[in-house]
């Protein structure tokens, strides 16, 4: 089979931007990595790159499938313009359609639809500049102020964690200044943290949980911030499965799927969480292009720690597009 790889590379910023706007884009090593599983695999590949260079690689190039791993740029539809464009000539993909990645992106329109489906998230407030504070009255601080639709903890730091209104306005005009979008505010969950691995389609399965642990500083206060994901090596400790009750580990797994089929995510996603005071898990978000990078992503991490090759993530996700889409390897191999 012929498989094309969507992706966009991280680059330098321009001065004029904040310096962890490329967070999210891809190393070239991500690239290599899919591209030796799906080689090996037996399949060929096409670098399809991403943004406008996409748009002429794909109009001449035939591929059976993409593999999108793109991140792309611009405001909370730019996980979905690769997608759309694919939709657009009838080229099947792997991953989410348009409508899930823009959804997901906005962290306050995805919180909105989990919670429609029974899942527990923190209590939180979308604030459009920093005159509009008061909206967060009804809210009890600790905060955590968060961009609405980034990834990748981009504008999130170490001191994100607000708390008193001083300290929000402080955070809401940083914010808004160097991002120029909306910020999320919402009620900061000082229990542990807790990433769900979700595959597949008709019949979604968790294939695996991993909880972050600070190896520094007072648990409570952990934010798995930009500066500890830079240094996870150092600052982090992954234990999966988490060191949980069975009975918070069935409440996880059951949150991460009804959050993953109300946000009709396909093929895979990585969904948040923090456990709250009551002991039930608090949804923050869902990652329907979850990093891949084997040495850093947090599904590689996690799969790796539970004993399943990084190949077989690969191709399980190409493996659950192929079938929603009804194509074989094989069949498609003799046309
Ligand atoms: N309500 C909250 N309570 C406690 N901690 C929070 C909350 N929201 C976010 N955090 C902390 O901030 C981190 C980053 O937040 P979030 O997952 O929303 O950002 P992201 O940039 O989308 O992350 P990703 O790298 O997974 O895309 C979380 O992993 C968690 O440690
Ligand atoms: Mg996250």
């Amino acid at each position: 089979m012929r498989i094309g790889i969507a992706f966009d590379l991280k680059k330098k910023p321009l001065a004029n931007l904040p310096e962890d706007i490329y967070e999210e884009l891809d190393s070239i090593e991500t690239v290599e990595a899919i591209e030796s599983v799906l080689n090996s695999a037996g399949h060929e590949t096409v670098r399809l790159g991403g943004g406008k260079n996409f748009l002429f690689s794909i109009l001449k190039t035939h591929v059976d499938i993409v593999f999108n791993i793109a991140e792309g740029w611009g405001a909370r539809s730019r996980e979905a313009h690769i997608p759309s464009v694919l939709e657009l000539l009838g080229t099947p993909y792997t991953g989410s359609d348009p409508l899930t990645l823009s959804l997901t992106l906005d962290k306050g329109m995805a919180k909105r639809v989990v919670m429609s489906a029974g899942v527990l998230t923190p209590r939180f407030s979308v604030i459009k500049d920093a005159k509009s504070i008061n909206h967060v009255q009804e809210l009890n601080f600790p905060l955590i102020v968060k961009p609405l639709w980034e990834g990748s903890s981009i504008g999130i730091r170490r001191d994100s964690k607000v708390q008193n209104f001083k300290e929000l306005k402080r955070k809401l005009e940083w914010l808004i200044n160097s991002y120029g979008e909306p910020t999320l505010v919402e009620e900061f969950i000082e229990g542990e943290e807790v990433t769900v691995g979700v595959i597949g389609n008709e019949n979604p399965y968790v294939i695996g949980m991993m909880m972050i642990k600070p190896r520094i500083g007072d648990p409570r206060d952990f934010i798995y911030s930009l500066e500890v994901k830079r240094n996870w090596r150092e600052e982090v400790e992954y234990f999966s499965p988490p060191p949980l009750s069975e009975q918070a580990l069935s409440e996880l797994s059951r949150s991460a799927l009804a959050a993953y089929e109300a946000l009709s995510c396909r093929d895979v996603a990585r969904l948040d969480f923090r456990m709250g005071r009551d002991g039930k898990p608090y949804f923050l978000e869902a990652n329907p292009l979850p990093g891949l990078n084997p040495e850093t992503g947090d599904l590689p991490i996690m799969i790796e720690k539970e004993g399943i090759p990084y190949a077989k993530l690969i191709l399980s996700i190409l493996d659950n597009a192929l079938r929603r889409n009804r194509l074989t390897a094989k069949s498609r191999a003799c046309v």
